[in-house]
């Protein structure tokens, strides 16, 4: 019988109460988060010493007993190892060399550095060693996509102007792009496995700004690419996918071989118990602004939730990241209510 509450739900289990984890919980809105930043010189020096970021990762599921731990990295790295110059500004905003041309593109690897991500591996190997047989350890890449976004524009955008004009106008380089990330996100997630972690997480972030058919050619074609190289390695390898703010669920989820599918908060939770399989695991959705409101926005939103999803697999998380100004008591009381309230 397997002992994680995580990989059960994941492998198609309803559990009640439902497994909890929050994108982002480790992070600036703990005090300890704060206090151990302040040792690392840089954000991505933080994520490159195994002691620091294992610590990280440890620390949310410690103060408040989350199902699961998320390696404490970032979907940058990926570009990092392929030889494009990252760095993150005070602000916290990631600033990369841009490509705004193909001859640009021609200048990075086509393979991932592994030395520069054997850190990230000991992370994970440290973090494993450290958990409770209970408590799961989760492993992630950036998508294709929403990493193509990044690496094109060379910063955080609001509306991927750059990237999708650059996907029309050069279809063959930014296809080429697009390749190198799939074969360099299949690798590394394989690593991440190897080293301990239990399943994996794929963030695409961006996935809800395509029109449909650049959504299948940039975001489904290159997922479903990727699991199955993954699958190659690792058959049983446990798979959630985050495309975020699309319109096309139904069908990123009856194409990519995902165990679970992550929905944002936009997505209405008795639409999506209705149009899932029932074996698929749904991870969500709560409005991250709910958990920093409190009071009634978490007591019902919560509540939503949990009746909307009874009786299916699923596991509670947020629709997005926890944001930074979130009040721990609010954290406290989410946990309180997904693990004692009686479901109506
Ligand atoms: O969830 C976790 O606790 C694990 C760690 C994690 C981080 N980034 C740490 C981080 C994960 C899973 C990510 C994923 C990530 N990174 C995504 C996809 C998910 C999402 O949020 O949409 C994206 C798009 C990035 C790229 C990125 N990293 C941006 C745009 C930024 C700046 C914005 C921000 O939130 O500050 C980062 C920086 C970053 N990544 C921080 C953390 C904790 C903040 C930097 C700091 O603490 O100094």
């Amino acid at each position: 019988m397997e002992t994680k509450p995580f990989l059960r739900a994941l492998a198609g289990q309803a559990c009640s109460p439902p497994p909890i984890w929050l994108m982002r919980q480790a992070g600036r809105y703990l005090p300890e988060y704060q206090s151990l930043r302040a040792k690392a010189s840089s954000f991505l020096e933080f994520c490159y010493t195994p002691v620091l970021a294992a610590e990280a990762t440890l620390q949310p599921v410690r103060r408040f007993g989350f199902d699961a731990a998320i390696l404490f990295s970032d979907i940058l790295v990926i570009p990092d190892a392929l030889g494009q110059k990252l760095t993150f500004e005070t602000s916290g905003g990631p600033r990369l060399d841009p490509i705004a041309t193909p001859r640009d593109f021609g200048r990075l690897k086509t393979e991932i550095d592994r030395r520069r991500l054997s850190p990230i591996l000991e992370t994970v190997s440290q973090v494993k060693a450290n958990l409770p047989a209970e408590i799961a350890l989760i492993g992630f890449c950036g998508a294709p996509w929403t990493v193509a976004c990044y690496m094109i524009a060379g910063r955080s955008s609001p509306d991927q102007t750059q990237t999708r004009l650059f996907a029309y106008r050069e279809r063959e380089a930014f296809q080429q792009l697009i390749g190198v990330l799939v074969d360099a996100s299949a690798e590394y997630l394989s690593a991440q496995i190897e080293a301990g972690a239990d399943a994996v997480q794929i963030f695409d972030t961006w996935a809800g700004i395509l029109p449909a058919a650049e959504f299948e050619r940039w975001c489904i074609d290159p997922i479903v690419a990727l699991i199955a190289r993954l699958r190659l390695r690792h058959k049983n390898a446990r798979i959630v996918g985050f495309p975020k703010s699309s319109h096309k669920l139904g069908e990123y989820a009856a194409r990519a071989k995902i165990d679970a599918v992550g929905l944002d908060s936009s997505v209405d939770p008795y639409w999506a118990r209705k149009s899932f399989d029932s074996n698929l695991a749904l991870q969500g959705n709560l409005d991250p602004l709910a958990l920093m409101a409190g009071g009634e926005a978490l007591e019902s939103g919560v509540r939503t939730i949990l009746s909307a999803f009874k009786g299916r697999p699923h596991i509670f998380n947020l629709g997005h990241g926890i944001l930074p100004q979130t009040p721990i008591s609010h954290v406290e009381r989410l946990l309180e209510l997904v693990r004692k309230a009686p479901i109506q």
